[in-house]
């Protein structure tokens, strides 16, 4: 038996199981201590009463012999697929079929399945710094070579994303073939422009690049001009794919359900990328619950709508509030504004991980060290408006009162 070495090459700990496990010592030591959690981009508002009441409903028909349903389709049933469709696509002028939507289990899941569809041999390019799941996952295809002393990977292809460039990535100086691109962005919390995406497409339909598009922070856009969907971009459906979450938008992170867009014009020679990834999740997935899609569903409804929006805005106004305290703080701040994310530049000297022993120490706040997310991501450091409002006000509060 031989195990797959590659995986052999990875840090041995995730980066959010690595602060849960930090953050648990600190706890067990200081067994007093009154924690404030805004590290992991985890939702903590309570789901939209429209999912809960379809649930319960969903429920009584799994009970009942008559209306009990087994395995459903695995790309998803007809009634949320057309939801997503009107809702998310015809309503901004994005002309999308429900079999070019593939409901899942989570946006994690699908970006780092992706891959399964796509050589070994292909060029990634990745952002540093970067939602790691993209970076982990082409380490155990066996598409990133090596990790060189800077902590960098010798195959990939590195978009930098730096103050200087407002973290929003140039485009390669050589051929891709892969381009994972996240808007609004995890970690930098930065939205991309319309010009900024059209950049993106006309470099990939050139190249025969597949731009790997994560939308997952979309409800968090709050301004108009910005796109939410790459495929309000003119070319997007020959060269991009994008995965899409119900976590952040619905609170569903410990519901579990996403989808991801294939277009049917997404091709590699004559062979049809929407193609290959039915065949893909038809053979290794069975489908997202009834109950989950009942939930899913209601969110398109007015009541969902009215309800999820609520939840996005008392987010949003945290990470105002993280951004506008810790701007009175001194530090310099980006995102937040169209992002749960506030990411910050940390004092002169410190790494990113000096700082997240320091905050915690001094104000038992907990966030994200920049350099998890890459090495450019050092010196940095990412808050999240996922908490609750109180808390939220407490955790700028101490940060406003410590000295760093
Ligand atoms: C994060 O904190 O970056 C998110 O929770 C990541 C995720 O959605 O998996």
């Amino acid at each position: 038996m031989k195990i797959n070495e590659n995986f052999l090459k990875l840090q041995s700990s995730y980066l959010f199981s690595t602060i849960a496990k930090k953050v648990k010592e600190y706890s067990d030591s200081n067994p007093n201590a009154q924690i404030i959690r805004l590290g992991i981009g985890d939702v903590t508002r309570p789901l939209p009463q429209a999912s809960i009441d379809a649930m319960h409903k969903a429920v009584d028909e799994m009970g009942n012999e008559s209306t009990f349903r087994g395995y459903p389709p695995e790309h998803g049933m007809d009634f949320i697929l057309e939801k997503i469709r009107e809702y998310d696509f015809t309503s901004r002028g994005i002309d999308i079929d429900v079999d070019e939507i593939f409901l899942s289990d989570g946006a994690k899941s699908d970006t780092g399945n992706i891959g399964d569809i796509f050589s070994v041999d292909n060029v990634v390019a990745v952002c540093d710094p970067i939602y790691p799941v993209y970076v982990d996952t082409n380490v155990m295809a066996g598409r990133a070579g090596d990790v060189l002393p800077s902590g960098r990977w010798s195959k990939f292809v590195y978009l930098n994303c730096t103050a200087e460039n407002d973290f929003l990535p140039e485009l390669p100086t050589e051929k891709v073939d892969l381009i994972y691109l996240c808007f609004p962005n995890n970690p930098t919390g930065m939205a991309a422009s319309k010009q900024e995406l059209k950049k993106w497409v006309d470099y990939a339909n050139k190249n025969g690049s597949v731009i790997l598009y994560d939308a997952a922070y979309e409800a968090f856009i709050s301004q108009d001009d910005l796109p939410r969907s790459i495929f309000e971009i003119e070319g997007a459906k020959t060269c991009a794919i994008e995965f899409r979450s119900f976590s952040k938008t619905a609170g569903f992170t410990g519901v579990r359900c996403a989808y991801t867009v294939i277009p049917k014009e997404l091709m590699c020679g004559d062979v049809s990328l929407n193609n290959l990834w039915a065949r893909r999740q038809a053979t290794k997935f069975n489908g997202v619950s009834y109950i989950t899609q009942r939930a899913a569903e209601a969110i398109y409804s007015e009541q969902g709508m009215a309800q999820v929006k609520q939840n996005i805005d008392y987010y949003r106004n945290n990470a105002k509030v993280i951004s506008d305290g810790l701007k009175d703080a001194g530090f310099t701040v980006w995102g937040a504004v169209n992002s749960p994310y506030a990411w910050f530049k940390v004092p002169d000297g410190m790494t990113s991980w000096d700082f997240f022993d320091v905050l915690l120490e001094k104000t038992q706040v907990v966030g994200t060290p920049g350099s998890g997310f890459g090495p450019a991501g050092e010196g940095f450091f990412r808050l999240t408006g996922f908490g609750s409002a109180e808390k939220t006000l407490e955790a700028v509060e101490r940060i406003k009162n410590a000295k760093f």
